[in-house]
């Protein structure tokens, strides 16, 4: 992947200052299965495990630019997107934004309770000019949100389209501070997955555990390249990690140890 010439245009990438404060409270976020924000709650162990890999490999790599898919729908990629990087955004070090590219389905909105006036898709439909889309904060964290409304619309030419090219184009460019969570659609629903990873760092595999197969996740990682998996994380898991069924283990499936040896 090469960078862009510096001459391609770029949109400024909204800072918490001009961000949009919503109503939030640690009850909210109970009540919506969001438990990143909390170390205290047992709910977020998990959440905290996953954050030290990636700021591991931030540190090692320079990954910030990070995708979150699966290979079949509905096995948790925005329930992990938002908890995860409600769990990144504790650390002061880094300012994290998560983005919901799943455009037909986009479900951030709904885990924050935002009803977005400016959404990621109005930026890419291109209204409102070259500004980037409204990023969110919740009252009390620090945590940005660019969020979408769930819609029937073209999202391969939005997600491939000029526009598109040069949101992502300006958050490589932005403040090397800045780390980017994406939730993504399923690698095998379309190619909306393949078309943004071309231009992310690395991702996450999120799997169900009794739903999703090996098969599925080889094929989802050979598609993606396996240089740049971040790791596989099995989503509602009864292993009893994190009780009341919010169970989730971040296991780095066989073969794909490469990226760190010490992984489990
Ligand atoms: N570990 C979990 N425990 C309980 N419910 C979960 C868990 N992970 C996801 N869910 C719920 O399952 C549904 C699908 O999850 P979602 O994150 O929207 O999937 P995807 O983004 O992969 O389509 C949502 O209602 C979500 O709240
Ligand atoms: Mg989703």
């Amino acid at each position: 992947m090469s960078d862009a010439p510096s001459s391609l245009s770029v949109t400024p990438i909204p800072t918490r200052d001009a961000a949009i404060e919503i109503p939030w409270d640690s009850a909210m976020a109970k009540s919506r299965g969001i438990f990143g924000f909390d170390s205290m709650d047992a709910r977020s162990r998990s959440f905290n495990m996953i954050r030290a890999r990636l700021l591991e490999l931030q540190a090692k790599r320079g990954w910030r630019m990070i995708g979150v898919v699966s290979a079949t729908p509905s096995v948790g990629k925005s329930f992990i997107s938002a908890n995860v990087s409600a769990a990144l955004s504790r650390d002061p070090r880094f300012e994290t934004y998560v983005v919901d590219l799943d455009l037909r389905r986009g479900s951030l909105s709904g885990f924050f309770g935002i009803v977005p006036e400016r959404g990621v898709t109005d930026y890419l439909e291109g209204q409102g000019n070259g500004e980037a889309p409204s990023a969110y904060r919740l009252e009390g964290e620090r945590l940005l949100i660019m969020p979408t409304t769930a819609g029937r619309i073209h999202s391969a030419e939005m997600l491939a389209s000029e526009r598109a090219q040069t949101l992502l184009r300006s958050m490589r460019v932005s403040s090397e501070k800045n780390l980017f969570i994406f939730d993504l659609p399923p690698v095998f629903a379309n190619d909306d997955a393949a078309t943004v990873m071309a231009r992310l760092d690395a991702y996450i595999v999120v799997a169900e555990e009794g739903k999703t197969k090996q098969r599925e996740i080889n094929d989802a990682v050979s598609l993606l390249g396996e240089g740049r998996l971040a790791g596989v994380i099995l989503n509602k898991y009864r292993g009893g990690v994190v009780s009341e069924g919010y169970g989730v283990d971040d296991y780095y499936a066989a073969g794909y140890g490469q990226v760190d040896s010490s992984s489990k």
